[in-house]
C-alpha cells in the first residue's frame, strides 16, 4: 500500500513501512525503513530530522536554510558539492567539467503498474495489486535539465520494496554519468553489522560480519560479472540479531555485472547504506534526450531474524524473479558429463553413460563441454558452436535422438561469451572481441570475451545458438569461465569506452531474452566458473544456477548454507559426484552427498558406469526419494538450524501449507562426549499430529569389521561392509516437535554398534521426512 499526505510518502508491506518526505528546500528526507507503523496525524513531524544550528565545518545548503546541512539530511538520495561528504548516489559530470548537481523534488505519481525495462532484466510486477508504485520526479535545480526519476515499488506479500533509477537529460549539452546507484538508506546511528558472502573458485559464499561503526565497509566487485568474490546479496544487521530474532535488512541488485554495496558510517555516527553498478571503471556518455537507467534494488527487512528475511527473498525470488514454464515446476534429474568424461568422449561412451543413468532413474543427459569445433582441451574452438564430427558422427541431432528414444532428455553446455584465438570464428571476426587496439591482450582460461556491446556479434550468436538449440535440445547450460580484461570495446567509440561493460551485460541480455522467448520450453542453467554469477539478473531468465564447481559435500554443505540467505535452495544445481572428491580429494558417504545435494535441484556428476551394484541400488533408492520431495520442497520454507556451529548443520524445509517437512544434518568431525542430540523443527503447526521418520540408508562399517560380531561380509576381500543406518519413527504433535524435540537415538561411544546405535561419524549426514498425519 502506498500513502501520500502532504508530501509525506508512506509505502507498506504486510510487516514493513518505509517513510520518506519533501523537506521544505525540496530534498527527499528519509524518515524510517522498518516495522510496520501508523503515522497517525503527528507521525512525520515526530520523525523529521530537527535542524537548529550546524556543527562547526559543516556546510550550510544555501543562504535562505543557514541550518540544513546535506552532510546531516537523511537523504533518499545524495549528491556531490553541496556539503553532503559520504558516498554520493549520483556523480555526474558536465560539458564545463563541473561535478556539482542538486536535484529537488518536481511531482509525484502512482501508477498502477510497475514499469518494466526492456534493456534490463526487472522484477515482475507485484500480482494484480493496482497502485503498487511510486514515482517521484526530481529536477536539477541549477538550470543543467536533467530528469531523475525515483521508483518505489511495494511488494507486500514478501515484505521487499524495489527501488530504480531513471535519469534523462532534458538539455542540449552531453553529460557523463560518473555513477548513478539503485538504492539508498541512510541510517540514525551505524550500530549495525554489515554481512557480506565472498569467496573464489570452488569457495563460494564465505559469510564475513563486520561491525559498521567508524568505517566504510564495501562489498565489490570488478571483474565483470557478479562473480564469487562478492555476491551482490548483503545484510545489514542489528548486532544482536539471531535465527529467529532481531532486526535485519537485506540488498540484492537485479544485475550480473560489476556492483558495489557500501555501508559509510559518517558524520555524528549516522550509516548510509548504497547499493549499485560498482562506480570504478563505469561511465556513460547522456547525450541530449537520451536516458539511463539504474538496475533494481531489492530491499527488505525483517524484525524476525535472519531466517525471516530469506524467507522474504525466497518468495520474492521465486513469485517476481524466476518466470517461463519451469519457474514453479519439478526440475529433471540430471547426469552431466563433466566429472566422468571430461573431454575424453565419444558417441558410445555417451551413450553408455545415459543408458546406466537412466536405468538408475536419471531423467535428463547433459552433454558438457567438449562436442564443438576441434575442441579436445581448453586450448582451442570457442566460438564455434558447430558439431565436432570426431566425436559426435551422427552430430548433435543423432545423439540427442538417441537418447530420447531411451526415454531421457537431452542437454547441451555453451559458453558463448568465450572465444578462443584459435577458432574459425576469431579467424573470420579478429575485431569481434574485446582487446585494446595494438596491445597485447590478456586472456582467460585461453579465451578472450566477444564484443558483446556489437550488435552484430549478437546477432551471429543468435543464429549459431539458435541452430545448435533446435537439434532436440531440453536443457542448456550457459557458462562463463573468465572476468573482463582489456576491457576496450572496438565497436565503441573512444569517449563511450567506459560504457564498456555495462553495455557488454546490455548484449547478454538481449541475446537472453531472444533465446529464451524462441525457445521457451528449454531448461537453462546459469553458470560461470561454478558460482561467478550467481544473481539476480540471470534468474530473470534461467531458473537455475550451478552454485559451485565444488561438488565435495562438505563444501557444498557450506556453500549450499551460505546461498540460502539470499536465494532459494530451490534454484541451486546440487550434484552428487564420485570420491575421491575431484576438487577436494575428500571421501564422504554416498548417502551424504545425496541428502546435501537433495534440499537443491539434484543431479549426478560421475561415471554412474563404474558404480558398484550397491551403490547404484543406493543411487536408485535417492532417486525415488528426491522425486517425491521435489513435489512440494520448490516453493517451501527454510527454516536454518545449525548454520555449521561446532561442525554442525541443520536444515529444515516446511511446505508452504505445513503438510510436509524434511529436515537435513550434518555433522563434519565427530568430537567424542558430545552432548546428546536432540532434534527439534521449526515451522511445523503446533496442534497438528505428524509422522516423522529417518530416510533408511546404508552404512559403510568396514572399520569396525572384526570389533563386532554383528558385522560379517560375504566377501572378506570388499571395500565395504554395509549395515543400515539407526531407525528414528515417531508420530509426535507439532508442539513437541518444534519445543520440546526427539532425543535421537545415542552415538557411538567405542562399546557398542548395533540398531540403536547411532554411527553419526564424520561427515555423516541423517534425513528425516515429516508428514502431517491429522490436524
Ligand atoms: C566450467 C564449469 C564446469 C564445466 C567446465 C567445462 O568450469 O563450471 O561445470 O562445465 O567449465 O569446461
Amino acid at each position: 500500500m502506498i500513502t501520500h499526505h502532504n508530501h509525506v510518502f508512506c509505502l507498506s508491506t504486510a510487516c514493513t513501512s518505509y517513510v520518506f518526505r519533501v523537506e521544505e528546500a525540496g530534498h527527499l528526507e528519509h524518515l524510517h525503513y522498518g516495522k510496520r507503523l501508523c503515522l497517525g496525524t503527528d507521525g512525520a513531524s515526530a520523525m523529521t530530522q530537527r535542524h537548529s544550528s550546524l556543527p562547526s565545518a559543516t556546510i550550510a545548503y544555501s543562504p535562505g536554510t543557514p541550518n540544513l546541512s546535506m552532510e546531516l539530511l537523511r537523504g533518499e538520495i545524495s549528491t556531490l558539492g553541496k556539503g553532503d561528504f559520504g558516498d554520493p548516489f549520483i556523480d555526474l559530470e558536465f560539458s564545463d567539467g563541473s561535478r556539482t548537481c542538486d536535484f529537488l523534488f518536481d511531482s509525484w505519481e502512482i501508477l498502477n503498474e510497475k514499469p518494466m525495462n526492456k534493456e534490463l532484466p526487472c522484477a515482475l510486477s507485484p500480482g494484480q495489486a493496482r497502485g503498487n508504485t511510486l514515482r517521484i520526479r526530481m529536477k536539477e535545480a541549477n538550470g543543467r535539465k536533467l530528469v531523475l526519476y525515483l521508483y518505489y515499488t511495494v511488494y507486500e506479500d514478501c515484505d521487499v520494496i524495489l527501488r530504480s533509477t531513471r535519469l534523462e537529460n532534458h538539455g542540449t549539452e552531453p553529460v557523463i554519468v560518473r555513477r548513478l546507484l539503485s538504492s539508498q538508506i541512510d541510517f540514525d546511528d551505524s550500530d549495525y553489522i554489515f554481512t557480506n558472502f565472498h569467496g573464489s573458485w570452488t569457495s563460494e559464499m564465505h559469510k564475513s560480519m563486520t561491525p559498521c561503526t567508524g568505517k566504510t565497509l564495501v562489498s565489490e566487485t570488478r571483474l565483470g560479472f557478479s562473480s564469487n568474490r562478492s555476491n551482490p546479496f548483503v545484510m545489514l544487521s542489528r548486532p544482536c540479531c539471531t535465527e529467529t530474532s532481531g532486526e535485519v535488512y537485506g540488498s540484492n541488485l537485479i544485475y550480473s555485472g560489476n556492483h558495489r554495496e557500501c555501508a559509510q558510517s559518517g558524520e555524528l555516527s549516522r550509516l548510509r547504506f548504497s547499493t549499485g553498478i560498482q562506480p570504478e571503471g563505469f561511465s556513460w556518455l547522456l547525450k541530449p534526450k537520451d536516458r539511463f537507467t539504474a538496475p533494481e534494488a531489492v530491499l527488505s527487512f525483517s524484525s524476525e531474524g535472519f531466517g525471516r528475511l530469506s524467507r522474504n527473498y525466497h518468495d520474492f525470488i521465486r513469485n517476481y524473479i524466476l518466470r517461463g514454464i519451469w519457474a514453479h515446476r519439478p526440475r529433471p534429474v540430471l547426469i552431466n558429463s563433466w566429472e566422468a568424461a571430461y573431454f575424453d568422449f565419444d558417441e558410445e561412451k555417451l551413450l553408455h553413460l545415459a543408458g546406466a543413468a537412466h536405468d538408475a532413474g536419471i531423467e535428463l543427459f547433459v552433454l558438457d563441454d567438449g562436442w564443438f569445433g576441434k575442441r579436445k582441451n581448453t586450448k582451442t574452438s570457442m566460438g564455434d558452436w558447430v558439431c565436432n564430427y570426431e566425436k559426435l558422427p551422427h552430430g548433435i541431432e543423432g545423439l540427442s535422438a538417441r537418447i530420447h528414444n531411451m526415454g531421457m532428455q537431452f542437454g547441451i553446455w555453451v559458453e558463448p561469451e568465450a572465444v578462443s584465438v584459435d577458432s574459425d570464428l576469431f579467424r573470420a571476426h579478429p575485431d569481434w572481441s574485446l582487446a585494446v587496439p595494438g596491445q597485447p591482450n590478456s586472456e582467460g582460461r585461453n579465451t578472450r570475451l566477444l564484443d558483446f556491446c556489437n550488435p552484430e556479434v549478437i546477432d551471429y550468436l543468435y543464429h549459431a545458438l539458435c541452430r545448435v538449440f533446435s537439434c532436440g535440445v531440453d536443457y542448456v547450460k550457459w557458462d562463463m569461465n573468465r572476468g573482463i580484461s582489456d576491457c576496450y570495446s572496438p565497436f565503441l567509440p573512444k569517449e563511450q569506452q567506459g560504457e564498456t561493460g555495462h553495455r557488454f551485460l546490455l548484449g547478454l541480455y538481449s541475446l537472453l531474452k531472444r533465446l529464451t522467448d524462441r525457445f521457451p520450453d528449454i531448461l537453462f542453467e546459469s553458470c560461470a566458473s561454478g558460482g561467478n554469477r550467481a544473481d539476480l539478473g540471470m534468474l530473470c531468465y534461467m531458473p537455475q544456477f550451478w552454485a559451485s564447481d565444488n561438488s565435495d559435500a562438505l563444501c557444498r554443505q557450506q556453500i549450499q548454507t551460505n546461498y540460502s540467505y539470499g536465494y532459494p535452495l530451490s534454484v541451486l544445481g546440487c550434484h552428487v559426484s564420485s570420491i575421491p572428491n575431484h576438487q577436494t580429494l575428500r571421501e564422504t558417504p554416498i548417502a551424504t552427498r545425496y541428502e546435501v545435494a537433495a534440499f537443491g535441484i539434484l543431479g549426478y556428476e560421475l561415471d554412474i558406469c563404474r558404480l558398484r551394484a550397491d551403490e547404484l541400488e543406493d543411487i536408485q533408492e535417492q532417486i525415488r526419494h528426491y522425486k517425491k520431495l521435489r513435489n512440494w520442497i520448490m516453493d517451501a520454507d527454510l527454516y536454518r538450524i545449525q548454520t555449521g556451529e561446532n561442525g554442525h548443520y541443520c536444515l529444515m524445509e516446511v511446505s508452504k501449507d505445513q503438510l510436509t517437512g524434511a529436515v537435513m544434518t550434518l555433522q563434519e568431525l565427530l568430537q567424542p562426549g558430545s552432548p546428546i542430540r536432540i532434534l527439534k523443527t521449526r515451522g511445523l503447526k503446533d496442534n497438528a499430529l505428524y509422522h516423522l521418520v529417518s530416510r533408511p540408508a546404508m552404512m559403510n562399517v568396514k572399520p569396525m569389521k572384526g570389533r563386532f560380531a554383528s558385522l560379517s561380509s560375504d566377501d572378506p576381500a570388499a571395500g565395504f561392509v554395509r549395515m543400515p543406518r539407526e531407525t528414528e519413527d515417531y508420530t509426535l504433535y507439532g508442539d513437541l516437535l518444534n519445543h520440546g524435540g526427539i532425543r535421537l537415538k545415542s552415538d557411538f561411544n567405542g562399546h557398542n554398534l548395533d540398531e540403536d546405535t547411532r554411527y553419526y561419524i564424520d561427515y555423516s549426514t541423517r534425513f528425516y521426512d515429516i508428514e502431517l498425519v491429522k490436524e
